[in-house]
């Protein structure tokens, strides 16, 4: 088991009517003035939003509003916002939403006060050193950004998507409440549900030995958002399965499910796919993180797989029942050729990968970039992307350049 650091310094409040306790909880914390962030109409629709507010209200708490955080969320309403913070002398940024509204408000909190632009962050020119307190009001699990150290943002005029890291934005306090995520249109929850998995996946594939009490957590997290995605599909009102989504949601981006499987000094995944798809969304902001990950990660899969079998014969054995054919103990009687160990590993592996494409595609999501609208001439895009926010190799599961990233973007088309 290789060393880690794990901090999950967030207080989780979650359960039925937790958005009314949010004013009480911020108050009692010590906060007076907040910046309430959300999206493009929903939390409006859904009576979320006035909801948060009565509750500031009641509990003596001021606040202004910035709407219209679109998905994929880009700098320009992060520059407003820090803007809009440091002139209104707000003490918590309070995003109300999915990871798009979370992102952006945690780009607000560590832009308000820098002096330079605020695209700084992203492109590295700057480190975080100071970032105003966060607390969410979560409406979609899928990011995890309630708990996570990162913050994704797009970047329009350079075409491009990044990400950025720092303990001091894991926010302070994440309010769950599993009604509000009823309203979600069945895309969005599949690919929630999706994007939740992947985080597991990206830190389960890292290449690093196993770790019994990791992978565990892992495979059981997954199995069980893979249970619980099912009912939520067929009934959106299932109260405990949506729970159970909303907090394997938080678990599977706080660090836990990576805990003894990261390079010491790196980032606890391999987190190749995650670069891959931001390049995707990059190009079209209007495609969906978690659909551009559910074409990407088999993808990826069916390229790497030969670096570390044993990870997806574990991976296939836990979460999905499949294990390579043993002559010894399966009829192979109906079967015409020799199954060689080789041969089993090989047909395993592709088991376990259909499998795991098979259940992103039965909650309705797409399994080619062609689908998203990605064509081969964006890949070269995607490659120049790539090129900046990764470098020429990245990940850790098998080091990839970008001739093997341009090879997985054309298997996937
Ligand atoms: O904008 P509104 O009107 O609120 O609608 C949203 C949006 O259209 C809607 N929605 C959210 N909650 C709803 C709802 N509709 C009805 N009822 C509700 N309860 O769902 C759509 C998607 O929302 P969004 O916030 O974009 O979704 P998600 O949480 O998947 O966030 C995606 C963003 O997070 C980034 C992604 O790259 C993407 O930009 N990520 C952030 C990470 C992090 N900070 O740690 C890690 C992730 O890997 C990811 O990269
Ligand atoms: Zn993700």
């Amino acid at each position: 088991m290789n060393n880690f650091t794990f901090c999950s310094p967030t207080k989780f409040v979650f359960g039925r009517g937790v958005t009314d306790t949010v004013g009480d909880e911020l108050a009692k914390a010590g906060y007076h003035r907040a910046l309430i962030v959300y999206g493009q109409g929903s939390v409006v629709r859904t009576g979320t939003l006035d909801r948060v507010k009565a509750s500031l209200d009641a509990a003596g708490m001021t606040y202004v509003e910035l709407g219209g955080v679109r998905p994929n969320p880009e700098i320009a309403l992060v520059r407003e916002g820090a803007a809009l913070a440091e002139r209104e002398r707000i003490d918590i940024v309070l995003p109300v939403g999915g990871g798009s509204a979370m992102d952006c408000a945690k780009g607000i909190a560590i832009a308000a006060g820098h002096a330079g632009d605020a695209w700084d962050f992203w492109s590295k020119k700057a480190v975080i050193e100071h970032c105003l307190p966060i607390a969410t009001v979560v409406t979609i699990p899928a990011s995890g950004s309630e708990a996570s150290n990162s913050c994704v943002i797009s970047n329009d005029d350079e075409g491009l998507k990044s990400g950025c890291t720092s303990e001091l934005i894991r926010p302070k306090i994440a309010f769950l409440d599993p009604e509000l995520t009823f309203t979600l249109p069945p895309y969005q929850t599949a690919a929630g549900a999706t994007d939740m998995i992947a985080h597991i996946m990206e830190r389960f594939f890292s290449g690093e030995p196993a770790v019994g009490v990791t992978d565990n957590i892992a495979c059981g997290l997954i199995r069980a958002a893979i249970d619980a995605a099912r009912i939520v599909m067929d009934e959106p009102e299932n109260y405990d399965a949506r729970a159970e989504l909303m907090w394997i949601g938080t678990l599977a981006h706080n660090g836990l499910a990576g805990c003894g499987l990261g390079i010491p000094g790196m980032r606890d995944g391999d987190w190749s796919c995650h670069g891959l798809e931001h390049e995707v969304s990059a190009v079209d902001p209007h495609i969906t993180h978690g659909a551009g990950l559910a074409v990407i990660f088999p993808a990826w899969m069916r390229h790497v797989w030969k670096s570390h079998p044993e990870r997806f014969l574990t991976f296939g054995a836990e979460v999905f029942g499949i294990e390579p054919v043993d002559p010894t103990v399966d009829d192979l009687s109906t079967i015409d050729e020799e199954i060689t160990p080789e041969r089993a590993v090989h047909d395993a592996v592709e088991a376990t990968i259909d499998e795991l494409q098979g259940f992103f595609m039965s909650m309705g999501m797409p399994s080619t970039l062609g689908e998203l609208g990605i064509e081969e001439d964006d890949i070269d895009q995607m490659i120049c992307g790539l090129r900046v926010n990764r470098g020429e190799n990245f990940g850790t599961f098998r080091k990839l350049t970008l001739e093997d990233a341009r090879t997985i973007y054309e298997s996937a088309l």
